[in-house]
């Protein structure tokens, strides 16, 4: 279990709600105050982005929505701020693909969801900490600190970093936070991609982001296309 009492300890004007087991952390926040923290040992409903489940092995994974207030590049303030976490409790500095998976080893080991509601933004930010395998469908596709490292890693260690962490690079402006995701991803400039669009997939190269964080994929021919949702990989993986 997740030491909640450590958390609570050291962030005492937060409210921290922990379940050992929910369906999502991100249903469970959606109401309570700005800056409420939801953790689970375990999820049954996971969700990911466009629809997707999150895998949410108990005991072994990070699953917490923080509420906070909407701002620009929230997901890009996101993935920073969870990079940043997880490089100072592990010293493990992972990749950032735009705009929100962390990645390691070339495999993702974390992923961020914003969802809006109302006057809130409930950010959901799920990790692979301690697992020791995947499922076969997503074995090829996902990795954790774990097996990456070869040690457990006690997940509150993270977690003491990650909430301040948030904090900090929600205050910052866009401007700021586009220059922090370009410096930590390498996908953001000069990475051959694949990219799945709704109507078929475009290779190319990335150019970087505009200035409201999307990314901006030239194809081979010169043509510049805006890339508005996810859906990028390296080419050839
Ligand atoms: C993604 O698809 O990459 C985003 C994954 C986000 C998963 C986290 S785990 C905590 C929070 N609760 C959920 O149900 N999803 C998010």
């Amino acid at each position: 279990m997740i030491d909640v009492v450590r958390l609570r300890d050291q962030f005492p004007d937060r409210r921290i709600e922990f379940y050992p087991e929910i369906d999502s952390t991100m249903r469970a926040a959606v109401g309570l105050p700005i800056g409420s923290v939801v953790l689970a040992d375990r999820q049954t409903a996971g969700q990911g982005r466009h629809g997707h489940t999150w895998h949410s092995e108990p005991g072994n994974g990070i699953y917490c929505s923080i509420v906070l207030e909407p701002a620009p590049a929230l997901t890009l303030a996101l993935g920073i701020a969870t990079v940043e976490a997880i490089a100072q409790a592990c010293g493990i500095v992972c990749d950032l693909r735009w705009p929100n998976d962390l990645m390691l080893d070339g495999r993702k080991v974390a992923g961020i969801l914003v969802q809006l509601s109302g006057a809130q933004a409930i950010a959901g930010i799920g990790i692979n900490v301690n697992h020791a395998e995947f499922p076969p469908d997503l074995r090829g596709e996902a990795t954790s600190l774990r097996i990456h490292q070869g040690r457990r890693i006690p997940r509150e260690e993270i977690l003491v970093h990650l909430l301040p962490a948030v904090d900090s690079l929600v205050r910052e402006d866009k401007d700021t936070i586009l220059a922090l995701f370009a410096k930590a991803s390498s996908y953001v400039a000069g990475r051959r991609v694949v990219v799945k669009q709704v109507d078929g997939e475009i290779s190319g190269t990335t150019a970087g982001m505009n200035s409201d964080g999307y990314l901006i994929v030239r194809r081979d021919d010169g043509t510049d296309t805006l890339i508005l949702a996810g859906g990028v990989r390296a080419a050839g993986s």
